[in-house]
């Protein structure tokens, strides 16, 4: 399996690859927006056979004061999870939002309940809680909003 930047090609696999992981969903021209705007910010994990298996897709906010980047959605397949592949996607965006737009942090939202992410975004990632969203998700379960601070450059 391999990770490589996402192209245009790729966009149609990740919403598949969304809907089977997760219920939030976004309809394609979402997909347009992040990889117009922030291609370097779109990372696919491929299998040998060609087949995507996981993807990240994330954005820089631009109404905040502070730059900083933000995860719109993470998810890798059943079949090739606890892989390490999550942890290489989320490292590789999380990168260029710092090297090539200057973030000084990253943001996500998780539902509580999710425990792999959970694991995955503190044990693994560093992130912290910043806050609580209540009743964040359409179904009413609250969110974490969770943040990573990047080190500055010198
Ligand atoms: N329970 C406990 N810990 C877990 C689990 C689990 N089910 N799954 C993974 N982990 C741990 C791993 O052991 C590993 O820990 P380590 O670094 O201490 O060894 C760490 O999390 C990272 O594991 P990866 O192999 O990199 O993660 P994986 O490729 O399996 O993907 C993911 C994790 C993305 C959460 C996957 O389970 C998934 O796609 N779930 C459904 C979709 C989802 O929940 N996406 C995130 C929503 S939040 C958002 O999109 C911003």
């Amino acid at each position: 399996v391999c990770i490589r930047q996402a192209t245009m090609e790729d966009l149609l696999s990740m919403q598949t690859c969304n809907l089977m992981c997760l219920p939030e969903n976004y309809q394609m021209k979402y997909y347009f927006y992040h990889i117009l705007s922030w291609p370097q910010l779109l990372y696919v994990a491929e299998d040998y056979n060609k087949k995507i298996v996981g993807y990240v897709l994330a954005k820089m906010d631009e109404e905040s004061t502070e730059c900083h980047g933000h995860i719109t959605s993470l998810a890798v397949l059943r079949t090739h999870r606890k892989l390490g592949l999550a942890t290489k996607l989320m490292t590789a965006a999380q990168k260029a939002m710092h090297e090539v737009f200057g973030a000084e942090y990253v943001s996500l939202h998780v539902r509580k309940s999710n425990r792999a992410a959970f694991h995955l975004y503190t044990h693994t990632l560093g992130y912290k809680i910043n806050d609580i969203e209540a009743k964040y998700y359409a179904d009413g379960e609250d969110a974490y909003d969770m943040r990573k601070q990047f080190k500055v450059k010198s």
